[in-house]
């Protein structure tokens, strides 16, 4: 398949270890803005490794090694004067557990909001938070309780706060990690409702291991395993015509 022609995230040649250990072989990959791009593979193929790679979460680690060129908009976020925290701004990341902060529903939305001094009144930053929420689709469930303690949501709304939490200071990508993989299906759905309508202005990038999920959301689907990118192409084809074995094989629960 040609990769699309002006992708938001382009990753050329990327090789990761952690210590000696080779996590990532030489990965090139484009995920295109406004649409929803699944990777899949085995446990332990490096998944995880490859989304925290895009937003530069592997960093603290002294043992991590990256080689290759991970470019957003065409401009390379591991160059030397790249900036970490204008990075993280703009790449948000929603976990496979959920992870609000010990707060209210209203300040975990609220909180990338100060801390980027994104709204000058008390009254912008309500309406911005009604906006993240609304966006996230738990307004409604929880307009009337916005200083509930927001560990006493259930799973699902608690996933949702934190795709509310992401979306509240403007990101341009959202890496996803299996967020659906403590959810229940009625939740999941919900979730995999949402991604779909976020996927008119972001560009979300999915990790799953779910083939069912990659199906039903995703354009585009890649499979990596042991750290190799084994196939991509867009989700129909994927899916109905897979061109490797090795994707024959996974695709047939093998
Ligand atoms: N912080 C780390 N230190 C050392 N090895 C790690 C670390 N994180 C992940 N790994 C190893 O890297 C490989 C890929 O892990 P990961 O990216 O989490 O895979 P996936 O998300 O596909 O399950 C695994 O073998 C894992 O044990
Ligand atoms: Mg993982």
């Amino acid at each position: 398949m040609t990769p699309p022609s002006d992708p938001k995230f382009l990753l050329r040649n990327v090789s990761a270890a952690y210590a000696s250990k080779p996590v990532l072989r030489d990965v090139s990959l484009s995920f295109a803005d406004r649409q929803i791009s699944a990777i899949l593979g085995p446990s332990g193929c490096g998944k995880s490794t490859l989304l925290r790679c895009l937003n530069r979460l592997n960093d603290r680690l002294p043992q991590f090694r990256l080689s290759g060129q991970v470019l957003l908009d065409g401009q390379d976020i591991y160059a030397p004067d790249a900036d970490v925290i204008a990075l993280r701004r703009r790449v948000g990341m929603v976990f496979q557990k959920p992870n609000p902060f010990p707060k209210s529903v209203f300040d975990n939305v609220a909180y990338g909001i100060r801390l980027h001094n994104l709204t000058n009144s008390a009254s912008a930053l309500a309406d911005a938070v009604e906006a993240s929420l609304t966006d996230a689709a738990l307004w409604d469930e929880v307009k009337d309780r916005l200083d509930l303690p927001a560990q006493q949501l259930s799973g699902g709304q608690q996933q949702r706060l934190c795709i509310a939490r992401a979306l509240a200071i403007n990101p341009e990508v959202i890496l996803l990690d299996e967020p659906c993989a403590s959810l229940d299906p009625r939740a999941t759905a919900r979730i995999e409702e949402l991604l779909v309508a976020l996927a008119a202005r972001y560009c979300l990038i999915l990790v799953t291991h779910s083939l069912a999920q990659a199906a039903r959301v995703a354009a585009v689907t890649a499979l990596l395993e042991e750290g190799a990118v084994i196939e991509v192409n867009n989700t129909s084809d994927f899916f109905t015509n897979p061109q490797h074995p090795k994707t024959q094989q996974y695709l047939s629960g093998g």
